[in-house]
């Protein structure tokens, strides 16, 4: 009995705390105790001693843990395989293998759930991304995905420290509208009404002052309206919610529901707002690869490894090699005309190998059109600038010509169009005729156009596409593989 309690009193205050992967792989004094927890990548073995590849998502990288057979570990080992999560005391040695500087010698193996390997499906062998979608809820223990996750973490926390370090103030845009922002018309419906029993008026349609909010909601499609407000008093915020936008459709660039970066600045104009975003995608590409490298090198190989069976010519740039050269060379900044153009006169619109071609100035550009200019006319990032007023939102500010408007978008290899911005029209009677003219609604706008009755102010912002800016950093090549959960249309599992 005595004995008991200072035996368990013994092993309470003396347990080796649990140390990371990534802490113990920096080690460099090999020879003390120490526990490590995670999940078995492999296992491998010969007659006397087994081997342990064990991941707990802290780095990219695996420690080994070496487990020497006898009869108390041989039915442990029996249980443990590919998936199993582990608790290992032991020691931490100097490795004698190749590959590792050091590894954990078992003394005490704890078994903290098993896998069995008749069902888990994820095998240490390679598996296709379209299978891993269907596990969504076991992805994060690949390699890819772990790897992807950490990124995405770095990405956000860049984007923050970004606007923090220059004074912007992060502000909470609402998730619930009633209005439509873009004009686009695309989003989802929010209401508690009885679907199978609505509310009628007299004319037969719904009546919507009976539901939840006495109008018609909607998830909305981006905060800048309302960053726009904020902007008007606090000079330089950014919002970094979740938008939703519900246009069917399936491609590897648009999900239904993405996370948007939206900082919006007073005083600013068209040129001001090229800049920042220039700074931005450049600021955080830098930190990518000053904190995500063991990653990013693993990513690399993966892209090679899938790449393998491409001509040489329809490989992309190697992935960091990538990142250094958008880092380090200007963006090209054109108008819209111009690349009009260039995309008229090319040989890929004259051999009409563009789906759609391009004939007349007004054309609105497909991802096509934008990949042209900066994958094969101008080899590196491209801002467009003044596009046509008719293919662009209500907001934007009108030039003197009357046929376009200070719009900006940047385009990027392998993705097109990442973010698209514009300096806003700040004056009232400018804004309401274009507003009467699109039909927008200005009673549901009311307070939007307030802004310019009272202390109007020049002010221009933009908007980052956050799995767009995933899918350049990390190489993927489908935007359902840099969001953890992806929502798209007759897709909506985990
Ligand atoms: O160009 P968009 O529609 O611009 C706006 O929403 C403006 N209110 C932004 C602003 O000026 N504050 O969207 C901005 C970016 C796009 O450039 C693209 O990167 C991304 O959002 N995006 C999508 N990303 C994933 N799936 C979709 N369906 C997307 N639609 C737009
Ligand atoms: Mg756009």
């Amino acid at each position: 009995m005595k004995f008991s309690f200072f035996a368990k009193f013994y092993k309470y205050y003396f347990k080796v705390k649990r140390t990371e992967i990534n802490e113990l792989l920096k080690t460099t004094e090999a020879g003390h105790k120490i526990n490590v927890k995670g999940w078995v990548r492999t296992k491998r073995g010969s007659k006397n001693v087994s081997f342990i590849a064990l991941n707990d998502g802290s780095t990219i990288n695996n420690i080994q843990v070496v487990v020497e057979m006898n009869e108390e570990n041989d039915k442990l080992l029996e249980r443990i395989h590919t998936g199993a999560a582990l608790s290992v005391d032991g020691m931490l040695i100097e490795s004698a293998g190749s590959g590792q500087r050091v590894e954990v010698q078992a003394t005490k193996l704890e078994i903290l759930g098993e896998a069995n390997p008749n069902e888990y499906p994820l095998q240490p062998k390679k598996h296709s991304l379209e299978f891993l979608r269907e596990k969504a809820h076991l992805r994060y223990r690949t390699s890819t995905f772990s790897a992807i996750g950490r990124i995405r973490h770095a990405m956000i926390f860049a984007i923050h420290k970004f606007f923090n370090d220059r004074g912007f103030y992060n502000v909470h845009s609402p998730i619930i509208t009633g209005s439509d922002a873009e004009g686009a018309g695309e989003m989802f419906q929010v209401t508690t009404l009885d679907l199978e029993n609505m509310p009628k008026n007299p004319d037969g349609k719904i009546d919507f002052s009976r539901d939840f909010f006495g109008k018609a909601a909607n998830l909305t499609v981006s905060g800048q309206l309302e960053a726009e407000l904020a902007a008007l008093a606090l000079s330089k915020v950014y919002t970094f919610g979740p938008t939703f936008r519900a246009e069917n459709s399936n491609t590897t660039r648009h999900l239904a529901e993405f996370w948007m970066i939206e900082p919006e600045m007073a005083f600013y104009d068209i040129n001001d707002d090229m800049d920042l975003a220039e700074d931005m995608l450049k600021y955080v590409i830098d930190y990518a690869l000053e904190h995500c490298m063991d990653d990013l090198l693993f990513l690399s190989k993966r892209l090679e490894e899938e790449e393998k069976n491409k001509k040489a010519d329809e490989r992309s740039m190697e992935l960091i090699e990538k990142l250094r050269f958008v880092l380090d060379n200007p963006f090209e900044r054109i108008t819209y005309t111009e690349a009009i153009d260039i995309l008229k006169n090319s040989n890929h619109n004259k051999k009409k190998k563009f789906q759609y071609l391009i004939e007349d100035w007004g054309a609105d550009l497909q991802s096509e059109h934008e990949r042209y200019l900066v994958e094969k006319h101008f080899k590196k990032p491209v801002i467009l600038t003044n596009y046509p007023k008719d293919i662009k939102a209500f907001y934007m500010k009108q030039n003197d010509d009357g046929k376009t408007v200070r719009a900006m978008d940047v385009l990027f290899p392998q993705i097109g169009e990442i973010i698209g911005g514009s300096q806003r029209e700040e004056v009232y009677s400018k804004l309401a005729d274009r507003m009467a003219e699109m039909h927008i609604p200005e009673e549901s706008m009311w307070w939007y156009l307030e802004t310019r009755k009272f202390g109007t102010v020049p002010h221009a912002g933009f908007g980052l596409g956050f799995e767009r800016l995933m899918l350049f950093i990390t190489g993927m090549g489908n935007i359902r593989d840099v969001i953890p959960f992806p929502r798209t249309p007759q897709n909506l599992e985990f």
